[in-house]
């Protein structure tokens, strides 16, 4: 296929230059713009990469305007529905769908790694009880490099792939163990006979006192959540990973770098902040329309929580299957229990906003955090572990995309440059002449 290429004209030198398209399996081309400053003498400007593809990748492709996402071809609903979180993180990593010899040697590999090195457990009580548990995750993921130096020749993929073993392995302990230590209970062992979400609700709620039996309905539907929330291309957090990952630095700090800036509400932090939302509207007595048209004020901060996306520009297909693990998630739970009042305000809230010029004109739709805590919530997993759970699903999307930049030839140490607007040069004024 002839090689196709935009020309820039620049009507300030007068020049011409063509610069190659590059063309993906799918989604919009790119214009290579790598030669734009030594042949034009500009850089381009993007605040929040809009318009600007960082790298290229393999791993996931979402359709905004149609609301499609894909993890390495397969479609989100197929996987929600066909697979499991182990499986799939077997093939966001690798690439492919494991056999079933493939698929048992990973599951086995990954329940012999969920163990912490037992002086780790020290982390975590250096922290107050009542700590934020996205403050110790940050913490203790990060410290795991203190523990594994010997293993970090991120040059080796046979050794970047042990990194990943142990993060998908170790994130459910250190997530659960992070609850146990705020509620003063002791620390649960993992248990490898049993499966990954069944292992983490069993290490959330259990006591070493007596048997505990986990819902496998509850545990089906948090397997499915984890997927949902794996990956999702080059979103904050996971650029954060990719530049951390960027300069060599090992991926447990790489991850920790993630972890953080999945905790801010615009982000990973948008699940706690729509409770948070939800039950501010509930005890306000105010009607709907009220929140609305705060949302909608330019002058007014409040926004919708768990509405809009940079990317989707339609209905975030993973909200639509979150909405249906709600509504069966809460069957199962008493009709007084107040999380039916939330879940029924949260589908009045998107009926109302929907059909609002101001959301329709922005295409502004529920996204993967509108129901997640509601379903969270029915699982007895309180307000602050709900970012913890994201960070735990998407684990595996950080790790997979590290290690897909840490394989590539073309990947550089990352280095925006800026639009300075700042002072031109003046000379020093000496204290007394201020
Ligand atoms: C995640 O990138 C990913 O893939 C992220 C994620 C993932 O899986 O990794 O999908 C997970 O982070 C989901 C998003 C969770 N965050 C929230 O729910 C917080 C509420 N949402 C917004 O803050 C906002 O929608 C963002 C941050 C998600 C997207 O912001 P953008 O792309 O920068 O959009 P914008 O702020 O430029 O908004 C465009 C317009 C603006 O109005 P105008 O200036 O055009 O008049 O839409 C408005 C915004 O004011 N708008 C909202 C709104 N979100 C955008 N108005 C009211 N309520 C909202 N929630």
């Amino acid at each position: 296929m002839t090689k196709q290429t935009v020309t820039v004209t620049d009507n300030v030198s007068g020049k011409q230059i063509d610069f190659d398209l590059l063309s993906p399996t799918m989604g919009p081309k790119a214009i290579d713009i790598r030669k734009l400053y030594k042949e034009l003498g500009y850089f381009t400007y993007d605040p929040g990469y809009l318009a600007t593809a960082s790298c290229t990748s393999a791993i996931t492709y979402l359709d905004g305007d149609k609301g499609t996402l894909m993890y390495r071809g397969y479609p989100i609903e197929q996987l929600a529905e066909q697979s499991t979180f182990l499986e799939t993180c077997y093939l966001l990593f690798k690439g492919e769908l494991p056999n079933a010899a493939q698929k048992q040697d990973f599951e086995q590999v990954i329940a012999r790694h969920s163990m912490l090195h037992d002086q780790m457990q020290f982390f975590f009580r250096g922290f107050r009880r009542d700590a934020h548990p996205m403050a110790t995750m940050v913490g203790v993921v990060g410290a795991l490099s203190a523990f594994y130096h010997e293993d970090l020749n991120i040059q080796d993929p046979v050794q970047r792939e042990r990194c990943a073993h142990r993060l998908i392995a170790k994130m459910p302990t250190i997530a659960a163990w992070s609850y146990r230590y705020s509620k003063g209970l002791p620390f649960m062992y993992p248990l490898n006979k049993l499966g990954y979400a069944e292992n983490f609700l069993r290490m959330m709620f259990a006591v070493p006192t007596e048997e505990y039996e986990v819902d496998p309905l509850m545990a089906k539907a948090l397997d499915v959540i984890l997927i949902l929330h794996a990956d999702h291309e080059q979103n904050a957090s996971t650029s954060t990973v990719r530049l951390a990952g960027s300069s060599e630095a090992n991926p447990y700090a790489a991850t920790a770098a993630g972890i953080a800036s999945l905790w801010g509400p615009a982000h990973g932090g948008a699940n706690e902040a729509v409770i948070r939302m939800l039950q501010e509207m509930v005890d306000s007595g105010k009607p709907l329309q009220y929140w609305i048209d705060r949302a909608k004020d330019k002058d007014d901060r409040f926004r919708l929580m768990g509405f809009g996306h940079r990317v989707y520009k339609n209905y975030d297909p993973r909200a639509k299957i979150i909405r249906r693990i709600a509504d069966e998630v809460l069957a199962r739970t008493p009709a007084d229990n107040p999380h039916h009042k939330l879940f029924d305000l949260a589908r009045e809230l998107e009926q109302v906003a929907l059909s609002d010029e101001y959301f329709i004109k922005r295409s502004l739709y529920p996204n993967v955090d509108f129901y997640s805590g509601i379903i969270f919530l029915s699982m007895g997993i309180p307000l602050q572990m709900f970012t913890v759970m994201f960070a735990l699903a998407r684990t595996i999307g950080w790790i997979s995309q590290w290690d897909e930049m840490m394989g590539d030839e073309e990947s550089r140490i990352g280095r925006p440059r800026q639009l300075y607007i700042g002072a031109t040069q003046r000379d020093y004024v000496p204290l007394d002449q201020r």
